[in-house]
């Protein structure tokens, strides 16, 4: 299958750009972040907040979900997002279903939208899925008659990353109007930069994307979103770093110098930290390469929200399942 055509980088609307208010019919599925007002995003994040304080009882459980049946359909490997998906529809009490593409018919040449027709053919209500190819759950979407919720399409979207990075950061710093936050690396290729560029600049953040030449896309214009290719001469300005994972292809591509050098000029060292204003925030999406675009002492240290992102993961896909396919029908 050809990669679909999607939006390409930038497509940011400018913040409240026709969506300050919550959609007037029930939104079916979480594609990406590009759709979804501030009043909506906010509705995600409440509702992340009172799926927290479930998760904080003794039995962590609600029915909600009762009777539904939640399948994970991942086609490219994932820890987090596969593993958070299937706790928070527990959670939720949906019948959970976890399918790989390897060893099932796919690999005989059943098509995407063939898997996902059966798939709900067999009782799906939600598809959560992951597919190397931009675009991929759109389609799945456009057919399948579930809900679907993009766990992740090639280098385009990855919605509730961004979601779950939007509820971390709230927690850390408050209200995002005014923040600065800098999204470090190979912002071209980085499905979760994208996300993020929607979910920040509509909640009234300011983002700078910071890298090489060759890792940022060419969208200074994009309203509340600026480049910066000296990270040194961010770093002071942050309310919050995001450094992205550099994969290592990237060298032998010749879009990076070497790893070393990339480190070097971008990675997130203890000496970088201390640049940072106080109270200033890291975060990464995981996984990291450690010692690469941040050194370990940095993801560990009291700056890092690195595994608070992870844990509010559960709570924020909790909430997401919910509106799409709970009480809110
Ligand atoms: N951030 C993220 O998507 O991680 P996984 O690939 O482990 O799901």
């Amino acid at each position: 299958m050809a990669e679909i055509a999607v939006a390409a980088w930038p497509a940011v609307s400018s913040p409240g750009a026709g969506l300050e208010s919550a959609p007037s019919t029930p939104r079916q599925h979480c594609l990406d972040l590009d759709d979804y007002s501030r009043a909506e995003i906010e509705q995600v994040l409440e509702t992340a907040a009172a799926m927290q304080e479930i998760l904080a009882r003794p039995i962590k459980r609600t029915p909600a979900l009762r009777g539904k049946t939640v399948v994970n359909c991942f086609y490219e490997p994932s820890t987090r997002t596969r593993v958070s998906f299937e706790i928070a529809a527990k959670n939720l009490s949906a019948d959970v279903v976890t399918f790989s593409s390897g060893g099932s018919s796919v690999e005989k040449g059943e098509s995407l939208i063939d898997t996902a027709r059966t798939l709900v053919a067999l009782g799906a209500d939600v598809l959560v899925m992951r597919h190397h190819l931009a675009g991929a759950p759109y389609v799945v979407a456009r057919s399948a008659g579930a809900h679907v919720v993009n766990a992740g399409d090639g280098s385009h979207a990855h919605p509730t990353q961004a979601l779950l990075d939007l509820y971390t950061l709230r927690h850390r710093l408050g209200d995002l109007s005014g923040k600065t936050i800098g999204i470090v690396g190979d912002v071209l290729h980085s499905r979760v930069a994208r996300s993020n560029v929607h979910g920040l600049t509509r909640l009234g953040a300011q983002v700078v994307l910071c890298g090489p030449a060759t890792l940022l896309p060419h969208c200074s214009t994009l309203p509340g979103v600026t480049l910066e290719h000296h990270l040194d001469r961010l770093l002071p300005h942050l309310d919050a770093v995001m450094p992205l994972r550099i994969q290592k292809e990237r060298a032998s591509a010749g879009l990076i110098p070497s790893l070393r050098e990339y480190r070097r000029e971008y990675g997130m060292t203890l000496e970088r930290l201390e640049r940072l204003p106080a109270g200033a925030v890291v975060l990464h999406p995981g996984p990291m390469n450690e010692g690469v675009e941040i050194d370990p002492e940095v993801a560990r240290s009291a700056r890092s929200a690195i595994e608070e992102q992870v844990t509010n993961g559960v709570a924020v896909r909790m909430a997401v399942l919910y509106l799409l396919a709970g009480g809110a029908q």
